[in-house]
């Protein structure tokens, strides 16, 4: 790692396979960000065991994630790519945060409200637990920092307020870390249910979710079933939250304004725009199915990438991992 980059971490849970929303809301800024900073993408296994996952099921989907890391352009060489319970410190550091983090700020995210909801047969404390977790995630690394969509906001600034009180106690332990969230396209929506935000982890319609890789046919075929209004205008507008997600994911994959992409379609209906929507986003991510293919097949080369990644990541995180140990009081090991 080179020293003088700042520093990058992100992760994925291994919950199926990562949606569009994934894609616009984080791995994109992933592969843009890859070359000016030191990152480290993880696959966050632990977090995904905070809700009921089939063991064989789960070594699966973690091996498809990083697979997919690298079909989608992340270079092992130039990035840490690892498996978050390869590295024990994430698991060392959580705790000790967990002594820093009050039981009233965890049940103000809305994320373990919705969880708990959605799981009621199973509020396990690691579900509440979930976000100091994240916080040892990014502050292990000392990361600057922290490309996600808008649903992981109040996470992140969970774990800046856990890295300031720490510090305010301790010294300057942390650095405090930022998020980088893009401006179009943070918060990709259902494409059947446009009131809520496209999850890999929702089955409930299939649908309703574009997954990184779906065939063309089914990506043109879902996106021409998505729900709109009957209005036929394409207009970015509240009252038209199927029109205004598809113009996001539009501008998100093509770089134009919201205003531009108005104005090219302002004559065209609804099937016109459809059709456009669909041919962007499988040409985005044709090169990706392609390459997953090649890579699963590769298995020496993606079991070195684990071998390495963890081993780098491992190295690194016991700088940080020493330094709060010593700071609230455990012994030296001799
Ligand atoms: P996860 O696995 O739910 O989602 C992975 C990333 O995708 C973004 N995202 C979206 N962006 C736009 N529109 C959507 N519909 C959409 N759905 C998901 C998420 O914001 C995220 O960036 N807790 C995290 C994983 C995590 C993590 C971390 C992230 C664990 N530790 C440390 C950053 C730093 C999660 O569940 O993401």
């Amino acid at each position: 790692m080179s020293e003088d980059k700042k520093i990058i971490f992100s992760g994925v849970q291994p919950s199926g396979i990562p949606s569009l929303g994934n894609y616009i809301g984080a791995f994109k800024n992933w592969l843009l960000l890859q070359n000016d900073y030191n990152c480290l993408y993880s696959i966050v296994d632990m977090h995904a065991i905070t809700v009921r996952q089939e063991p064989a099921a789960l070594r699966k989907k973690a091996r498809d994630l990083l697979t997919l890391y690298l079909a989608l352009g992340l270079d092992p060489e130039k990035n840490i790519i690892y498996y978050q319970s390869h590295v024990s410190a994430h698991a060392e550091l959580a705790w000790i945060l967990n002594c820093f983090t009050y039981m009233g700020e965890l049940n103000r995210m809305t994320q373990f409200k919705e969880k708990s909801q959605k799981h009621s047969e199973n509020i396990n404390a690691g579900l509440f637990t979930y976000p100091v977790l994240m916080a040892a995630d990014i502050l292990l690394y000392q990361t600057d920092l922290v490309p996600v969509g808008e649903d992981q906001r109040q996470h992140l600034e969970i774990a800046r307020d856990i890295a300031l009180r720490f510090n305010n106690i301790y010294g300057e332990v942390f650095k405090i870390p930022e998020a980088y969230i893009p401006k179009t396209g943070a918060k990709i929506m259902g494409l059947q249910n446009p009131s809520k935000k496209m999850s890999k982890s929702e089955s409930d319609s299939d649908n309703n979710v574009i997954y990184i890789l779906d065939e063309p046919d089914k990506i043109a075929a879902k996106i021409k079933r998505s729900v709109t209004d009957s209005d036929n205008r394409v207009i970015y507008s509240p009252d038209k939250p199927g029109i205004s997600n598809l113009l996001n994911i539009y501008c998100a994959l093509t770089a134009k304004s919201i205003e531009q992409a108005e104005d090219e379609f302002a004559s065209k209906g609804y099937g016109d725009f459809k059709a456009a929507v669909a041919e962007v986003v499988i040409e985005e991510l044709k090169p990706v199915h392609q390459r997953f293919k090649e890579l699963s097949a590769d298995k020496a080369y993606i079991d070195e990438v684990i071998k390495k990644g963890a081993e780098k990541a491992n190295y690194l995180s016991q700088k940080t991992l020493r330094k709060v140990q010593k700071k609230v009081g455990f012994p030296a090991k001799l």
